[in-house]
């Protein structure tokens, strides 16, 4: 019955796909006539981008001064980006989370009293992009001009609220390119929630697009069961694991883990899920797996010339057996496999909906009034700022 729901959900985004020989290249492309979108199934490129957004704080660690985000400039490079992967045949390239305007990495899991302040995160939303907004349809161009597909990692402004969205884009049947599927991160991890509000589980749904099927997950969503299980559950060829940036140090000593652990999360979501590729990109290091999880193009670094030097990796996959995967109903992430975690639970688990199901949502107006007081920091008020209640308390839930 699952198997049946999510090959229908997967069989009404199918576009026809017809062969065009191409004189010449020696290569047999395909082109499907919905969109005019033509690729090599044996030599399907992808990207990842490493490059850091306008302004983006560097070096990454410990540099806690905020710099004015500018979306309008990292959307500038961004096309560049496109245009030149796209010239060297890329037709997938993936972008780090909220790539748009930049990750606000000043924030800290271990308390405020860094240097934002409300101030600054209204300039970040102020940078924060809105859906189909004049600075949206300038990047959709991009895909446009190039007819290639992509994931776009942003912060999206909606309802005077702020989301980390991650969303599928690529060419549309009218000629233009737009979103295929968005995704808003479900759950904002630790001090993410001093910006950012709840998204939706709902909207973790494999596409099907015309070289195969992909699925998204955002940040350590890719790592927590709830939505590692809903995302896997509907095996793709594809997934990208979109990551802030890659910080190559040895030890957790400060604010994000280091890049190996995102490179472990996303290695085993590829497995666990049945054998997606999975891309990582992250600003700074990146890297790109094959179907077995076996790294085929990585950066390990967070050196600016490095990244000025090879702003996004490339890798090339052999798409001929990118067949629809099959459900298998005996699999990890199987409706017998969730039934079993309910019947294997332990009893120090209390038969209790905690605060994590709620779906909690800010405003611009709360968190550029005054401190968004989250489960993970400790609120300081000052003279001139309160701290704003807007997380559940109980439990301290989530780190
Ligand atoms: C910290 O980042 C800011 C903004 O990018 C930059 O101007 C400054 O030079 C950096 N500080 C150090 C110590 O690198
Ligand atoms: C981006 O540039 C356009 C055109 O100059 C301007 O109208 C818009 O306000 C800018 N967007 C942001 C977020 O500053
Ligand atoms: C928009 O936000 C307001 C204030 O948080 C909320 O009451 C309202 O339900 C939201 N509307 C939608 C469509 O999400
Ligand atoms: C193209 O199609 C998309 C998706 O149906 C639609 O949102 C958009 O408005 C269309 N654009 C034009 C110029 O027709
Ligand atoms: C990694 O990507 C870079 C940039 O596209 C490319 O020059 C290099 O050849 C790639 N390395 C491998 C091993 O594919
Ligand atoms: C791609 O895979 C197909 C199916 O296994 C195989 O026939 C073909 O030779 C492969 N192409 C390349 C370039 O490796
Ligand atoms: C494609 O599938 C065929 C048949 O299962 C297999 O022999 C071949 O090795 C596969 N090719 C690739 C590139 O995985």
């Amino acid at each position: 019955m699952r198997a049946s729901l999510i090959t229908a959900i997967l069989a009404s985004t199918t576009a026809a796909a017809t062969p065009l020989g191409v004189q010449g290249t020696g290569k047999t492309l395909k082109r499907d006539s919905a969109t005019g979108f033509e690729w090599d199934p044996e030599d399907f490129k992808v990207a990842a981008v490493r490059y850091p957004p306008y302004n983006w704080a560097y070096p990454d660690t410990e540099n806690t001064t905020w710099a004015n985000y500018d979306l309008n400039r990292t959307i500038t490079k961004a096309v560049d980006l496109i245009k030149e992967a796209a010239a060297e045949g890329v037709k997938f390239v993936a972008f780090p989370e909220v790539y748009f305007p930049g990750y606000a990495h000043v924030l800290s899991s271990f308390g405020l009293g860094n240097n934002q302040l409300p101030t600054d995160y209204a300039q970040y939303a102020s940078q924060s992009m809105e859906y189909d907004s004049p600075e949206w349809k300038t990047l959709m161009q991009a895909f446009a001009d190039t007819k290639i597909y992509g994931v776009v990692g942003w912060s999206e402004r909606a309802n005077d609220s702020l989301y980390i969205a991650q969303t599928l884009v690529g060419p549309l049947q009218n000629g233009t390119a737009g979103a295929v599927h968005r995704h808003r991160k479900l759950r904002p991890s630790g001090a993410e929630r001093n910006l950012w509000s709840d998204g939706d589980v709902s909207s973790i749904r494999t596409q099907k697009l015309p070289f195969g099927s992909v699925s998204m997950l955002s940040c350590f969503e890719n790592e927590y069961a709830d939505t590692r299980f809903i995302a896997s559950s509907q095996p793709a060829n594809l997934h990208v694991a979109s990551f802030p940036y890659g910080r190559v140090v040895s030890d957790w000593n400060w604010r994000l883990p280091p890049y190996s652990t995102f490179k472990t999360v996303a290695a085993a979501y590829g497995i666990a899920s049945g054998g997606a590729a999975v891309i990582l990109p992250a600003i700074g290091a990146s890297t790109i797996f094959n179907e077995r999880a076996i790294t085929m193009n990585e950066t390990l670094t967070n050196n600016l010339p490095s990244m000025q030097a090879m702003p996004y990796i490339t890798s090339s996959y052999n798409t001929t057996n990118w067949t629809t995967p099959e459900f298998s109903l005996s699999s990890q992430y199987s409706w017998g496999s969730a039934m079993s975690i309910l019947r294997g639970i332990a009893a120090v688990v209390p038969a209790v909906e905690g605060p994590y199901f709620g779906h909690v949502v800010s405003t611009v107006e709360q968190l550029s009034s005054g401190f968004v007081q989250t489960p993970s920091t400790e609120c300081v008020a000052t003279e001139e700022y309160d701290c704003v209640e807007v997380w559940p308390r109980e439990g301290g839930f989530m780190a």
